[in-house]
């Protein structure tokens, strides 16, 4: 067993950096473009087999230090009774948003054993196949809203902002729903022997910094104080495009904050005091030139060096057209790279 990413979660030396990637399972592998060949996005995230197999592909062919359970932030949402769709081109989209009271009210809360059992089944054959550790994961309430209120992907969140800005108290009845539903995700997947959690806030940094302390990280803190009550697996924050909430964050109970590329480490580690910090290659520059990408790794490792831990990963999620020969040149810097330092 390869622990070296739990030790550094943990805040314990390690022989070199641990690394992953944000979306490491996907597109940009022919291996998991055969399979999607097959099956439609959520049929693979329902096919406990299947998801298993496409989340040990990058662990197998590029040797991260920790395989990331593959599923969707919007599975638990759709097992609160909403009409989910993946598109195409647009990505994910709720046919019916959630913008009353009545359809708040509609929304259960459910139990993840009975709703899903795919979700807890992949991450209990992960464990027995796995050499390295397996991340769990949800959405951040204030993201998962946004799919919610705006019924797909967003630019401007106008939906979303106007119901916190204009119904606070629909918003608020919202996010609890979603809270509850989200820390027992959570806790199932700790049950079932996911041994880290990362919560996803991809669209925190739309906020303003007084509005995401009122209306997102509440419900994040709520969710990992009920975590901290059952389980002490390490809890990972990544609040994306999240510079300016740094402070903020350093109040929301994770043990590792998750940082985007617009901040270098080091002042990272200045602003974030006590925490281990996990990040922040641009996801693009793995399309530099050998040496280059080499360069920008090592700058990264030494300002590392300056917070409390550090785990390496891109600053978000990998992109679709990514060379996979790129991700192999990463993952051996990090790993030779740290360990001369
Ligand atoms: O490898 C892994 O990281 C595990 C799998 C994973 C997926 N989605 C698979 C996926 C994880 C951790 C996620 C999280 C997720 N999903 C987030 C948070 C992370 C982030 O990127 O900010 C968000 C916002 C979503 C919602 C979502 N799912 C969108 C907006 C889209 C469409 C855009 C896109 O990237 O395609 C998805 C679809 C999705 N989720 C795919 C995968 C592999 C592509 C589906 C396909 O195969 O066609």
């Amino acid at each position: 067993m390869n622990d070296t990413f739990l030790r550094a979660c943990r805040g314990e030396q390690t022989d070199y950096t641990p690394v992953w990637f944000m979306r490491q399972a996907g597109r940009y592998l022919p291996e998991y473009q055969a399979i999607r060949g097959k099956v439609s996005f959520l049929e693979l995230c329902k096919n406990p087999e299947l998801c298993t197999e496409v989340t040990l592909q990058p662990v197998d062919i590029f040797g991260f230090d920790a395989a990331i359970l593959f599923s969707d932030i919007l599975i638990p949402m759709e097992a609160m009774g909403l009409k989910l769709e993946f598109h195409e081109n647009r990505g994910p989209v709720f046919p019916d948003p959630v913008r009353t009271e009545a359809a708040v009210k509609q929304l259960i809360v459910p139990e993840p054993e009975e709703t899903v059992p795919f979700v807890l089944e992949t991450i209990r054959l992960l464990r027995r196949a796995l050499k390295v550790p397996l991340i769990g994961f949800s959405g951040a309430p204030f993201t998962l809203a946004t799919y919610l209120i705006e019924g797909g992907s967003s630019k401007v969140f106008l939906e979303t902002k106007r119901m916190i800005y204009q119904e606070p108290t629909l918003y608020h009845a919202l996010l609890e729903k979603i809270t509850r539903c989200t820390s027992l995700y959570l806790q199932a997947q700790a049950r079932a022997g996911a041994q880290v959690l990362q919560i996803f806030d991809s669209w925190a940094g739309v906020l303003t910094p007084y509005d995401f302390e009122r209306f997102a990280l509440p419900y994040v803190q709520a969710i990992i104080a009920d975590l901290r009550q059952m389980t002490d697996v390490p809890i990972i924050y990544f609040a994306n495009n999240g510079a300016t909430l740094l402070e903020s964050c350093k109040t929301s109970g994770a043990d590792v904050l998750g940082l985007d590329w617009r901040l270098p480490l080091n002042k990272a580690a200045r602003l974030a005091g006590n925490h281990i910090l996990q990040g922040n290659l641009d996801p693009i520059a793995l399309f530099l030139p050998k040496e280059e990408l080499e360069k920008r790794i090592a700058l990264i490792l030494a300002e590392g060096k300056e917070a409390k831990g550090h785990i390496f990963n891109l600053g978000h999620g990998i992109l679709p057209q990514t060379p996979p020969e790129q991700v192999k040149i990463a993952v051996e810097a990090v790993h030779q790279l740290s360990q001369q330092a």
